[in-house]
């Protein structure tokens, strides 16, 4: 009787056993993952279920060279550049946060995505886009990940998940196009150059900071390319189509001072990997020189409405040029999948990132 009753528990406990053993094997594999933090640049579709929002790609041409060629929220012909670094570093290519379909299985494998059109260091930038997630709600929206996270694969894995993750913070351009520059946000005239830049790294200081606190311990801080170049800057200055050099002290002031401030917090917080990819002069010499890069055009963006310009945004109305990789810029404001990928793979070289993956698929 006793022994009978004994098996069928055994077994019980055997398989449990061996669930456990499966378990562990699986949460000790020790995958690595990213969490990204970012604005329309590394966005890969929040915004989209941001209805109200009015920085979004989900109508075509957006998309055109990336998979079935439907819009999938990138605001790019094809892949940011935080993608082709991921892939470069063979690491997945994380969910953006609002796609219905994560769930905690999907952060364990894949991480997250939570950059979003729009999103500045500062709350107040892109007010007039009425919805994004600023810097500060990124990592609020974080945290609620983290808590998530606890709950569903328990703490001490959740804590490996976090502290073994690469994240990647790319912001800053919205701060001056979409607040500083224009005079409708009082940070215009509350703010000279100089205290506007010493705000936003401030507020950027605290925030890595936070994100260190959180448990992030390897981090890579993208800084600003020669924003005055983007097609947008050059044809509001209506008298000539050269770069807005004002515009462009203003991004080199900054990453002056960022790459500063996160060279200090590298220094100073406990187990930090903390690195500034910059590479503003390469990027200044492929706007200054597309033909020794393989570009025809670095002035213009690709997709245009006819000669009406400037244009918010692609649409479906929008006539595009001949060859997308012969221009440096896709739309008014974002460069092109092949821009971006010599900028992702100069930033790994800057950074002595070994390459581990030749995926070139889109
Ligand atoms: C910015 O927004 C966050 C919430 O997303 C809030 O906690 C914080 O206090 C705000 N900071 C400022 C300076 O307004
Ligand atoms: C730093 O790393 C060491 C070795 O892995 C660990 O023992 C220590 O707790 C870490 N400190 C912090 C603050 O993360
Ligand atoms: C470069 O652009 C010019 C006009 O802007 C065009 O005539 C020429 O065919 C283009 N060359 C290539 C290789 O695309
Ligand atoms: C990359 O390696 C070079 C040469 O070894 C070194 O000078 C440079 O400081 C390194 N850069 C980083 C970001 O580690
Ligand atoms: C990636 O491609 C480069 C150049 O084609 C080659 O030298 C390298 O070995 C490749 N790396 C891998 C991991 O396939």
């Amino acid at each position: 009787m006793a022994y009978e009753r004994k098996q069928p528990s055994l077994a019980v406990a055997l398989s449990l056993v061996l669930l456990l053993g499966l378990a562990s094997i699986r949460l000790c594999r020790g995958d690595v993952v990213q969490f990204i933090f970012g604005d329309s640049l590394s966005d890969v579709g929040n915004n989209n279920y941001l209805t109200k929002s009015l920085a979004r790609a989900a109508l075509p041409w957006y998309g055109i060279d990336f998979g079935s060629g439907m819009p999938n929220g990138r605001f790019c012909n094809g892949r940011t550049v935080a993608d082709i670094i991921g892939d470069k570093m063979g690491l997945p290519r994380p969910p953006a946060f609002l796609d219905p379909a994560v769930d905690a299985d999907a952060i364990f494998k894949n991480g997250l995505n939570y950059a979003s059109g729009g999103g500045g260091i500062l709350n107040e930038t892109s007010s007039l886009f009425i919805q994004r997630f600023s810097l500060y709600k990124q990592i609020e929206l974080f945290q609620g990940t983290q808590a998530y996270m606890r709950e569903k694969i328990g703490e001490a894995a959740a804590d490996k998940l976090f502290g073994d993750a690469y994240f990647v913070v790319a912001m800053g351009a919205n701060d001056f196009i979409n607040n500083y520059l224009l005079p409708v946000y009082s940070d215009s005239w509350t703010y000279n150059a100089d205290t506007f830049v010493a705000h936003m790294v401030t507020t950027l200081s605290a925030q890595l900071k936070l994100l260190h606190q959180l448990g992030a311990r390897r981090l890579t801080f993208f800084g600003l390319g020669p924003m005055g170049c983007i097609p947008l800057q050059r044809i509001l200055q209506r008298s000539s189509t050269a770069c807005q050099e004002s515009t462009n002290k203003l991004a080199l002031s900054f990453n002056k001072q960022a790459g500063a401030a996160i060279r200090e917090l590298a220094a100073s917080l406990p187990n930090a990997t903390f690195q500034f990819g910059d590479v503003y002069d390469y990027f200044q010499d492929i706007i200054d020189r597309p033909y020794m890069h393989g570009f025809n055009n670095s002035h213009a963006p690709c997709c245009t409405l006819g000669k009406i310009r400037p244009t918010l945004t692609c649409t479906p109305l929008s006539t595009l040029c001949k060859d997308r990789s012969k221009y440096v810029f896709w739309d008014e404001y974002h460069p092109t999948d092949r821009a971006n990928e010599l900028i992702a793979l100069e930033t790994l070289k800057r950074l002595n990132i070994t390459v581990v993956a030749n995926s070139t698929a889109s």
